[in-house]
């Protein structure tokens, strides 16, 4: 008890835009928090562990929650906007992953039992509006991310706004994905594209 109360001691928080809410067993070290606006939350559910992160929130009526038994380290948790959510499922490990939530009411949501290797992409904003140039509509609007169970991302892969990717997937390496992916396939290559079907993989 005393070692996890001293672990939490190692990480640095600032901004008053939000609360924190731990459980028990949560545990965090060497993370970098700032929670911006108002009415935020990040909350870690069971044994969640975040080793060496940045979390950022700013805005609103975010949250960001942690499952139990999810493991995130050496990543950068963003959110920019209002009402946005990002929610990593029980057991899932991410060893390396930008995750971004940017605009009104956006969800970024990884299930249960993922594994996500090391420098991953994950954003449901291009980061600046594209217009149509003679209407001025708006062509790139944010758009929510979901990701099933027992998903595996590949290292160096990017997930782009507005994909689903179904359960028991496997984004290859460097892949990027801008279309949803069916369950239990392989995708590779950019624009990823479908490499092999019904198959099943294990940690
Ligand atoms: C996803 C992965 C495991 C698939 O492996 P696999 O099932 O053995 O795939 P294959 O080697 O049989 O390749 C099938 C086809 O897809 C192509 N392909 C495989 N991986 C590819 C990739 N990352 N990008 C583009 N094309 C790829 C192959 O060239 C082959 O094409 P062909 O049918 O025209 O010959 C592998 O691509 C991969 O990403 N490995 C790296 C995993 C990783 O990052 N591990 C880090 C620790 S988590």
């Amino acid at each position: 008890m005393i070692r996890k109360l001293k672990l939490r001691l190692l990480n640095i928080v600032k901004g008053r835009g939000g609360n924190i809410a731990l459980s028990p067993q949560a545990y965090l070290i060497w993370n970098k928090i700032k929670l911006s606006g108002n009415n935020n939350q990040l909350t870690v559910f069971g044994n969640g562990k975040f080793r060496r992160c940045t979390i950022s929130v700013k805005g609103d009526n975010n949250l960001i929650e942690i499952e139990d038994g999810a493991n995130i380290s050496f990543s950068n948790l963003e959110i920019v906007g209002s009402n946005c959510l990002i929610r990593i499922g029980k057991k899932t490990d991410i060893g390396g992953a930008y995750l971004s939530a940017k605009g009104e009411s956006t969800r970024l949501t990884i299930g249960e039992s993922c594994m996500f290797s090391r420098n991953i992409n994950v954003m449901t904003y291009d980061g600046h509006p594209i217009y149509d140039a003679n209407t001025r509509e708006v062509l790139n609007h944010p758009q929510d991310i979901c990701i099933g169970n027992h998903v595996w991302v590949a290292a160096n892969a990017s997930i782009l706004k507005g994909v689903t990717v179904h359960d028991g997937s496997i984004i290859a390496f460097g892949a990027i994905v801008t279309k949803n992916v069916e369950a239990k396939t392989i995708v590779a290559g950019s624009p990823a594209k479908t490499i092999k079907s019904n198959i099943s993989w294990e940690h």
